[in-house]
């Protein structure tokens, strides 16, 4: 079992890097974003509600969120390890992530930390916004999603530097160069 934490600004790569990371490992990728995009498309009262909320770059409730994401690693109870991505995006979601590992026997191996000068991280969001279709790829909606960011996200940098998992990754540059980075920092902790 090895269980990775992708964090990082909307924009930073959390998904582009997970994919390359659930085939090289074998692991499980849970992005609470996919989930709730999914939740959005099959019409559900979560996904209703999530999308007023994505759509205005702000979160869902922590334990809307919570429950999501416990259910989706029921369903994979099989894996051989998971990539967290997009949550915990609080400190309350940090401190339910560990709750829920410990009960079920798991527990965060590593954090990845990937950070992303910010005009680069709206570029990459704007140039997305052009066929991903999502309701927050736009400029205004970019500006605040980066600032809830850092209003409620960055404190959960501190939660994981306590436990000795925050992993400093440099985001920029190319796709390959970052795997790079984060690889050789996967391959020092795991076993
Ligand atoms: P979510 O879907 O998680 O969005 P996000 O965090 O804003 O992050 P993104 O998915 O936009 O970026 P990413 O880091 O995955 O980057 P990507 O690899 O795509 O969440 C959406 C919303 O859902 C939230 O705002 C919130 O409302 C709600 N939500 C989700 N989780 C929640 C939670 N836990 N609690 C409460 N609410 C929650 O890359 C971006 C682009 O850049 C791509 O086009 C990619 O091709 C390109 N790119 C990637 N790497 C590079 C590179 N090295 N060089 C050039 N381009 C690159
Ligand atoms: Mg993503």
């Amino acid at each position: 079992m090895f269980n990775i934490v992708i964090f990082g600004a909307p924009g930073s790569g959390k998904g582009t890097q997970s994919d390359f990371l659930v085939k090289k490992y074998n692991l499980i990728h849970l992005s609470t974003g996919d989930l709730l995009r999914a939740e959005i498309a099959a019409g559900s009262e979560l996904g209703k509600l999530a999308d007023g909320l994505i759509a205005k770059g702000e979160f869902v409730p922590d334990n809307l969120i919570i429950d999501l994401l416990a259910n989706a690693i029921d369903k994979n109870s099989g894996a051989s390890g998971f990539i967290f991505d997009g949550f915990p995006r609080t400190v309350v979601q940090a401190g339910a992530l560990d709750e829920m590992l410990t009960k079920r026997g798991m527990q965060v191996d590593i954090m990845l930390n990937i950070a992303v000068d910010n005009n680069e991280l709206v570029a990459r969001l704007l140039n997305r916004g052009k066929t991903s279709g999502r309701s927050d790829d736009n400029l205004e909606i970019i500006q605040q999603r980066l600032r809830t960011y850092e209003e409620k996200t960055m404190p959960v940098i501190a939660y994981y530097d306590k436990q000795g998992k925050n992993t400093p990754i440099q985001g920029m540059g190319t796709m390959d160069e970052v795997l790079a980075r984060i690889t050789n920092a996967v391959d020092k902790v795991k076993k």
